[in-house]
């Protein structure tokens, strides 16, 4: 597994769900730079299990240790950087019967015809949603080096269960716990702030930087930029967004259904994106499965700590996500500008 994503903001995600620790590797961030570590803590809080009523009872601290590269201060004294997260809420034998009984749904049968039956995948291994605080890391600090440089990143709940309106999305969670089952949900995330001109056509645009990365967030199975899919059906005259000059004298468009990228490239607009979370694999009521072992069908019953929606927590990680793409992108064009 390599699990590394860019190039001038290089990060490496390493470690498993109930393994010692998790961590990030990060390359590419100035020696002198300093990185407020109460602002990456209050970020990482926000995607931390067991913080709210809908959320994992796995109750993790999520509290970022610096290995390598930064000082108790936040000062960045090395080009690498190593960052963990210890796991002290481990519960093995919840997993026992998963061993040879994958989940539907989940990676449990992919991850063992990929790396063999010996893979450890003891709450969800190296396919967990464990894995995205480490993202949140590096997303953290990223997010920090990009509001110096005037841009903001933001995420927001657009649907859950197909509902938009805050109650009932919170009723179809309720509902979905109530019944021994999950809902998947939509977040739509914005970078205000993003100069014109950064990304390249075809395969390194704006949108396949977004898009690599977010599908590195597991549960993840669409995105879409813009108008994105509605923009099939809608003639030109209304998608296109007409440009006009602004008082600083930028071009500006006067709507943004193009989500602030024209042939992989920004336009100056706010880079805009959606992505759509399936509902969480492991679900309380009986399923059926396959027995590995034996070469029987299965019913399987899962037991363990399961959110009937992650999408409340993936919030946090969709912003991270973003963040890195972004700042690999604007690093690589300041240094070409260089
Ligand atoms: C923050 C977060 C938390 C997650 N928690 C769970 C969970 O508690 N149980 C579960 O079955 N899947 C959970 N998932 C989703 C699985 O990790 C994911 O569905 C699985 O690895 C299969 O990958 P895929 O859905 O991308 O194909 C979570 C995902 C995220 C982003």
């Amino acid at each position: 597994m390599h699990n590394t994503y860019g190039d001038n903001y290089r990060l490496t995600i390493f470690g498993a769900s109930h393994a010692e620790k998790i961590g990030v590797t990060i390359q590419g961030v100035p020696e002198g730079t300093i990185i407020d570590l109460k602002n990456l803590q209050a970020f990482m809080d926000r995607r931390a299990p067991g913080r709210d009523r809908f959320s994992t009872a796995r109750r993790e601290p999520d509290q970022v240790v610096f290995e390598k590269g930064v000082s108790e201060d936040g000062l960045v004294d090395s080009d690498l950087i190593t960052a963990v997260i210890f796991n002290t809420n481990i519960r093995r034998k919840d997993y026992d019967n998963l061993r040879t009984v994958p989940r539907p749904g989940h990676a449990d049968l992919t991850a063992r015809l990929r790396y063999g039956k010996d893979i450890d995948m003891s709450g969800g291994g190296a396919f967990s949603g464990r894995m995205t605080a480490p993202l949140c890391i590096a997303g953290g600090i990223a997010k920090q080096l990009l509001v110096k440089r005037g841009i903001r990143i933001s995420a927001a709940i657009d649907a859950i269960g197909g509902q938009s309106e805050p109650e009932k999305m919170e009723q179809a969670i309720e509902q979905a716990k109530m019944d021994g089952d999950s809902v998947g949900g939509i977040i739509s995330c914005k970078a205000e702030g993003v100069p014109a001109g950064i990304g390249d056509p075809m395969f390194d645009g704006i949108e396949n930087r977004i898009a690599r990365i977010v599908f590195g967030i597991p549960a993840v199975k669409g995105i879409e930029f813009g108008t994105g899919f509605r923009a099939a059906s809608m003639r030109g005259s209304s998608n296109n967004d007409a440009f006009y000059y602004d008082e600083d004298g930028s071009v500006k468009t006067q709507t943004n259904h193009a989500g602030g990228i024209l042939g992989g490239i920004t336009t100056g607009m706010p880079v805009e994106f959606r992505t759509a979370f399936k509902p969480t694999p492991s679900i309380a009521r009986q399923q059926e499965s396959v027995d590995l072992s034996s070469g029987e069908n299965v019913s399987l019953t899962i037991s363990g700590r399961h959110d009937p929606c992650i999408v409340p927590r993936a919030l946090p990680v969709v912003e991270a996500a973003c963040a890195c793409a972004l700042l690999d992108a604007i690093m690589e064009a300041e240094t070409s500008r260089q």
